[in-house]
């Protein structure tokens, strides 16, 4: 009997070679433009305490409460796949005695993220972020550099049709006046939300704003709004953030029904949206926490950073058929051989091309020169080497030019010198 193949988890994908170069080609980008911008890489593991993001993201949130993985490993400890990384980098801050440093210090990461949601278009079980968080100052400059950098990353990637959506939720001076007001705001209206509302107004009411269920869009549409509720600090925080974004002619759209699905922001939140149809419109998200470090036991200290999705990014771009660069890391020449003898010596030359750094391919299988010179020009590579049974014997070397297709024999100890020269000088 046939054995069953196994499949791939549900909500997860391989990302083939072909897609690949996009997933590449973002995170070149983002990496580059992080680091001219004075940001630095941190790594933190996949796995962590399920706590950190049971206290950081917020117990309540859909995130934990229904998309979380969590497992007991052979120790029994209860540690969680992560499903974001804000409360990782936290956590490693607080850990590694970077409390002490100057600030304000600036991160980015990139990695696979974790959530068990209803795959759907541009949303998986196991997705990746690209993220950046600011530790240590609480102005509003922080909050543009953060915005400026996403949208410059986008921008960079090649898209276009985006729009920045912002808003300000307050802190935990003004926010709990804005809740009762909007609980109240709710209560007349109970009726006409969905149950999944009812459940979230109990617990964190902020979150039905932006509830997508047709049911509760009336509701919505009338509910009071964050930014007449915010008190002086945070009202002067979005003010002159407003206007750093209007100097540097961000446009911006106001939203206020952007309230961001984790616990932790506090004051400024803000998404990036593809106006395009179909799948997920929020290519990323973020916002300030100034409460997360010290929830999480470290001392208070303010912070601001944002996540991109890459899959919805990469969708994006192949939907749009936004041309990306070709990789350029590949194969210089190709090897070609005829006979056992060549085909020794032609493993020699490939490991000898390979050492002094020059991109080489062959087929070692046994294939007719015509099948081979095919494939070199298959892999459009500018030159050839070919081994036959003569020049094994002779040891020497063909260098075939693929373009003009002449031909020159080579004594073999010259020819790895000769092709880097060429190709030096080809690149000049
Ligand atoms: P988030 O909004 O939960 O924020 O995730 C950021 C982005 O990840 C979303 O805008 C979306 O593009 C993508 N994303 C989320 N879930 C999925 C999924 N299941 N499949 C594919 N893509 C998805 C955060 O995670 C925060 N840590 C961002 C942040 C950093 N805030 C401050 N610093």
């Amino acid at each position: 009997m046939a054995k069953k193949i196994i499949q791939n988890p549900r909500g997860t994908r391989d990302i083939l070679p072909e897609e690949q170069r996009y997933f590449d080609f973002i995170y070149a980008v983002a990496d580059a433009e992080s680091r001219r911008s004075g940001f630095d890489k941190i790594e933190t593991p996949i796995i962590e305490d399920a706590s950190l993001f049971e206290r950081g993201v917020g117990k309540d949130t859909d995130i934990v409460e229904k998309e979380m993985y969590t497992f007991k490993d052979k120790s029994g400890n209860v540690l969680a796949l992560r499903p974001e990384g804000t409360a990782s980098v936290v956590r490693s801050y607080i850990q590694n005695g970077m409390q002490n440093l100057p600030k304000p210090l600036k991160f980015f990461y990139y990695g696979p993220m974790f959530r068990y949601g209803r795959p759907q278009a541009g949303r998986y079980r196991q997705f990746y972020h690209f993220g950046v968080e600011i530790i240590g100052d609480k102005k509003p400059i922080n909050d543009l550099l953060a915005m400026s950098l996403m949208w410059r990353i986008c921008s960079n990637i090649g898209l276009t049709d985006i729009s920045l959506q912002i808003n300000s939720i307050g802190c935990p001076n003004c926010r709990p006046k804005y809740k009762k007001q909007l609980l109240e705001y709710i209560k007349e209206s109970n009726k006409n939300i969905c149950k999944d509302c009812q459940r979230r107004a109990k617990k964190n009411p902020l979150r039905v704003l932006d509830c997508k269920e047709a049911s509760c869009q009336n509701t919505i549409e009338g509910a009071p709004v964050t930014l007449n509720s915010l008190c002086k600090d945070c009202h002067d925080h979005f003010r002159e953030l407003l206007e750093y974004l209007d100097e540097l002619e961000i446009g911006y759209e106001l939203n206020p029904k952007l309230v961001r699905g984790l616990d932790y922001y506090t004051k400024t939140v803000f998404e990036i949206w593809t106006k395009s149809d179909g799948g997920q419109n929020s290519l990323g998200g973020g916002g300030r926490y100034d409460g997360l470090i010290e929830l999480l036991g470290g001392k208070p200290t303010p912070a601001v950073g944002f996540s991109l999705g890459v899959d919805r990014i990469v969708d994006l771009l192949k939907n749009q058929k936004i041309e990306i660069p070709a990789t350029s890391e590949k194969a210089d020449v190709f090897v070609a051989q005829l006979g056992d003898v060549a085909k020794k010596k032609c493993i020699r030359l490939m490991h000898d091309l390979h050492m002094e750094g020059v991109g080489a391919e062959g087929c070692i299988e046994k294939k007719g020169i015509s099948d081979q010179l095919k494939m070199a020009n298959k892999l459009g590579v500018p030159i050839t080497l070919l081994i036959g049974q003569k020049e094994a014997f002779d040891n020497t070397v063909i260098i075939k030019d693929m373009q003009s297709g002449n031909q020159e024999i080579y004594p073999r100890e010259k020819v790895v010198r000769e092709i880097k020269k060429r190709l030096n000088s080809a690149g000049d």
